[in-house]
């Protein structure tokens, strides 16, 4: 059986959701699942659409590589402010150190 994790949304109206989140699956694919509407995420992962934005803290940005050439082409394309660690939630993808984080949503996609 796959690992579990708590994962916490900080959606754009100011609530806190707090989810459950299999590690190995991305970060969109559990805001999808728990139907985290900020979340959009049109292209389905394959990262062309740049509508799974999210915003990470300093702590929680440090438990990922660096977003990659084609993700920083895409996060170029995203609608609402791009911030310091703005991030394609598709390209995050779940492991037990990121329990208890809190990913932030745009308030557009
Ligand atoms: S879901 Fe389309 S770029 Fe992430």
């Amino acid at each position: 059986m796959s690992q579990e994790i708590v994962l916490n949304y900080r959606l754009s109206d100011g609530t806190v959701r707090t989810v459950d989140a299999r590690v190995g699956d991305t970060v969109m694919d559990t805001a999808i699942e728990n139907d985290i509407d900020d979340v959009v995420a049109e292209c389905g992962g394959n990262l062309i659409c740049a509508t799974c934005h999210v915003y990470l803290d300093d702590a929680t940005a440090a438990l990922f590589e660096e977003p990659d050439d084609a993700e920083l082409d895409m996060l170029e394309g995203v609608a609402a402010e791009r911030r310091k660690h703005s991030r394609l939630s598709c390209q995050l993808v779940v492991k037990a150190e990121l329990a208890d984080h809190t990913i932030e949503t745009p308030e557009r996609q």
